[in-house]
This record gives C-alpha cells, structure tokens and sequence, in this order.
C-alpha cells in the first residue's frame, strides 16, 4: 500500500441535477420554446451553427418562470456546497433557447462575464449532441505522457450525455462545445449564465 498523499487543489466542479417532474415542465417549455421560434424564424447566430438560437433575454419572459426557479433553487445549493457567505444571491441574468436538429452543433466557447453557466435539456432525441468539457486550463495539454487509463484525473475533456430534465452547471469560463446532433428529430435546450447579485 503506498503512503502517497493526494489533494485536488482548485478543482473544476460541474453540477448536475435531474428535475423531479420534467415531462410536464418541459411540455411547457417546448410550447413555450416553439413559439418564440414562430415569432422570429432566423433567431440569431453566435456559437451555433445550423440550428435556431433565441435572443437571450427569454429569463424575463413569464413561461419560463418555473425554469429559471428550477435553476436558482439548484444555485441556492451550489452556494452553499461553496460555502458562500450568506447575503450573496445568484440569479440567471440571461436565458436562451437553442434547437439543433440534423448535424447541428455548437462550436467551443466560454460565457464571459458570468460566474456560472449552464444548460439544461428540455428535449432529447436518440444521438442528441453531447456536451463536451474541456479543462480550463490549457497548458496542460503541451505537455503530458501517454496514459493508461484516461478519466476525470487526468483527461483535457469529457462529454456527458443530455437527459430530459437534466440541468449542468459549470462555472463560466469552462471551455466546452456542443457535437452534432446525429438525428432529423430536434433536440432541445435552454442555455443560461448566473451571475451575482
Ligand atoms: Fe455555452
């Protein structure tokens, strides 16, 4: 038995949480996220390509209420896993929606400004894009021996697999991209950044 004594220093927390009733929220949502669609067919183009992505104001919008308390009620439990102090309050500050259907994806970015982001699955065909993390500090890949098993110890990305219902949390500057969607049926998600105060 070795003796050797390990610490992860400034880790990368992601947090995931299932929703505890996600087919009637998201028959909501997706009513709610089809007809945003029917107002503004062309929506807008940032790390898109192909699909449609809303405007990103969709948090102040009435029909996505019970969304954005789904998301600061799981802040409320990040905060406290953080331990921050007590009178800090997070609150989504932006909210867009995003349909990729056939060989749609979103190209690598981070959200600047934003203390935390994050996605969460309203719809969720077979073969729906993944999202892929990749480790926020780059230098590391420059240089690294070959690994005989690659896991959340060593690897520069990870994908996680999309689940209706499921909201991910990461904090904003974590690189990541979203890989194409290998089906004709549209996959569906709310993207967000929460910031303080
Ligand atoms: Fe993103």
């Amino acid at each position: 038995m070795s003796d050797l004594q390990i610490t992860a220093l400034f880790p990368t927390f992601l947090f995931f949480k299932d929703h505890p009733d996600p087919a009637t929220l998201n028959a909501q949502l997706l009513e709610a996220c089809n007809r945003l669609r029917e107002r503004d067919p062309k929506g807008v183009g940032i790390s898109n390509r192909g699909g449609w992505q809303s405007d990103d104001d969709i948090n102040e919008r009435s029909e996505f209420a019970l969304f954005v308390s789904f998301v600061e009620d799981t802040m409320a439990e990040v905060k406290e896993f953080l331990t921050v102090e007590d009178q800090v309050t997070f609150r989504v500050a932006t909210a867009w929606v995003n349909f990729n259907a056939r060989r749609d994806y979103n190209v690598k970015h981070v959200h600047g400004n934003s203390f935390f982001s994050g996605v969460y699955y309203v719809k969720v065909p077979e073969n729906a894009g993944h999202i892929k993390i990749f480790d926020p500090n780059p230098v590391r890949m420059c240089f690294h021996p070959p690994y005989k098993e690659v896991g959340p110890h060593n690897c520069f990305s990870q994908e996680f697999d999309p689940a209706e219902g499921r909201l991910v949390i990461f904090p904003g500057y974590v690189p990541h991209e979203v890989t194409p969607t290998m089906n004709d049926e549209e996959r569906c998600s709310i993207a967000f950044n929460v910031v303080i105060g």
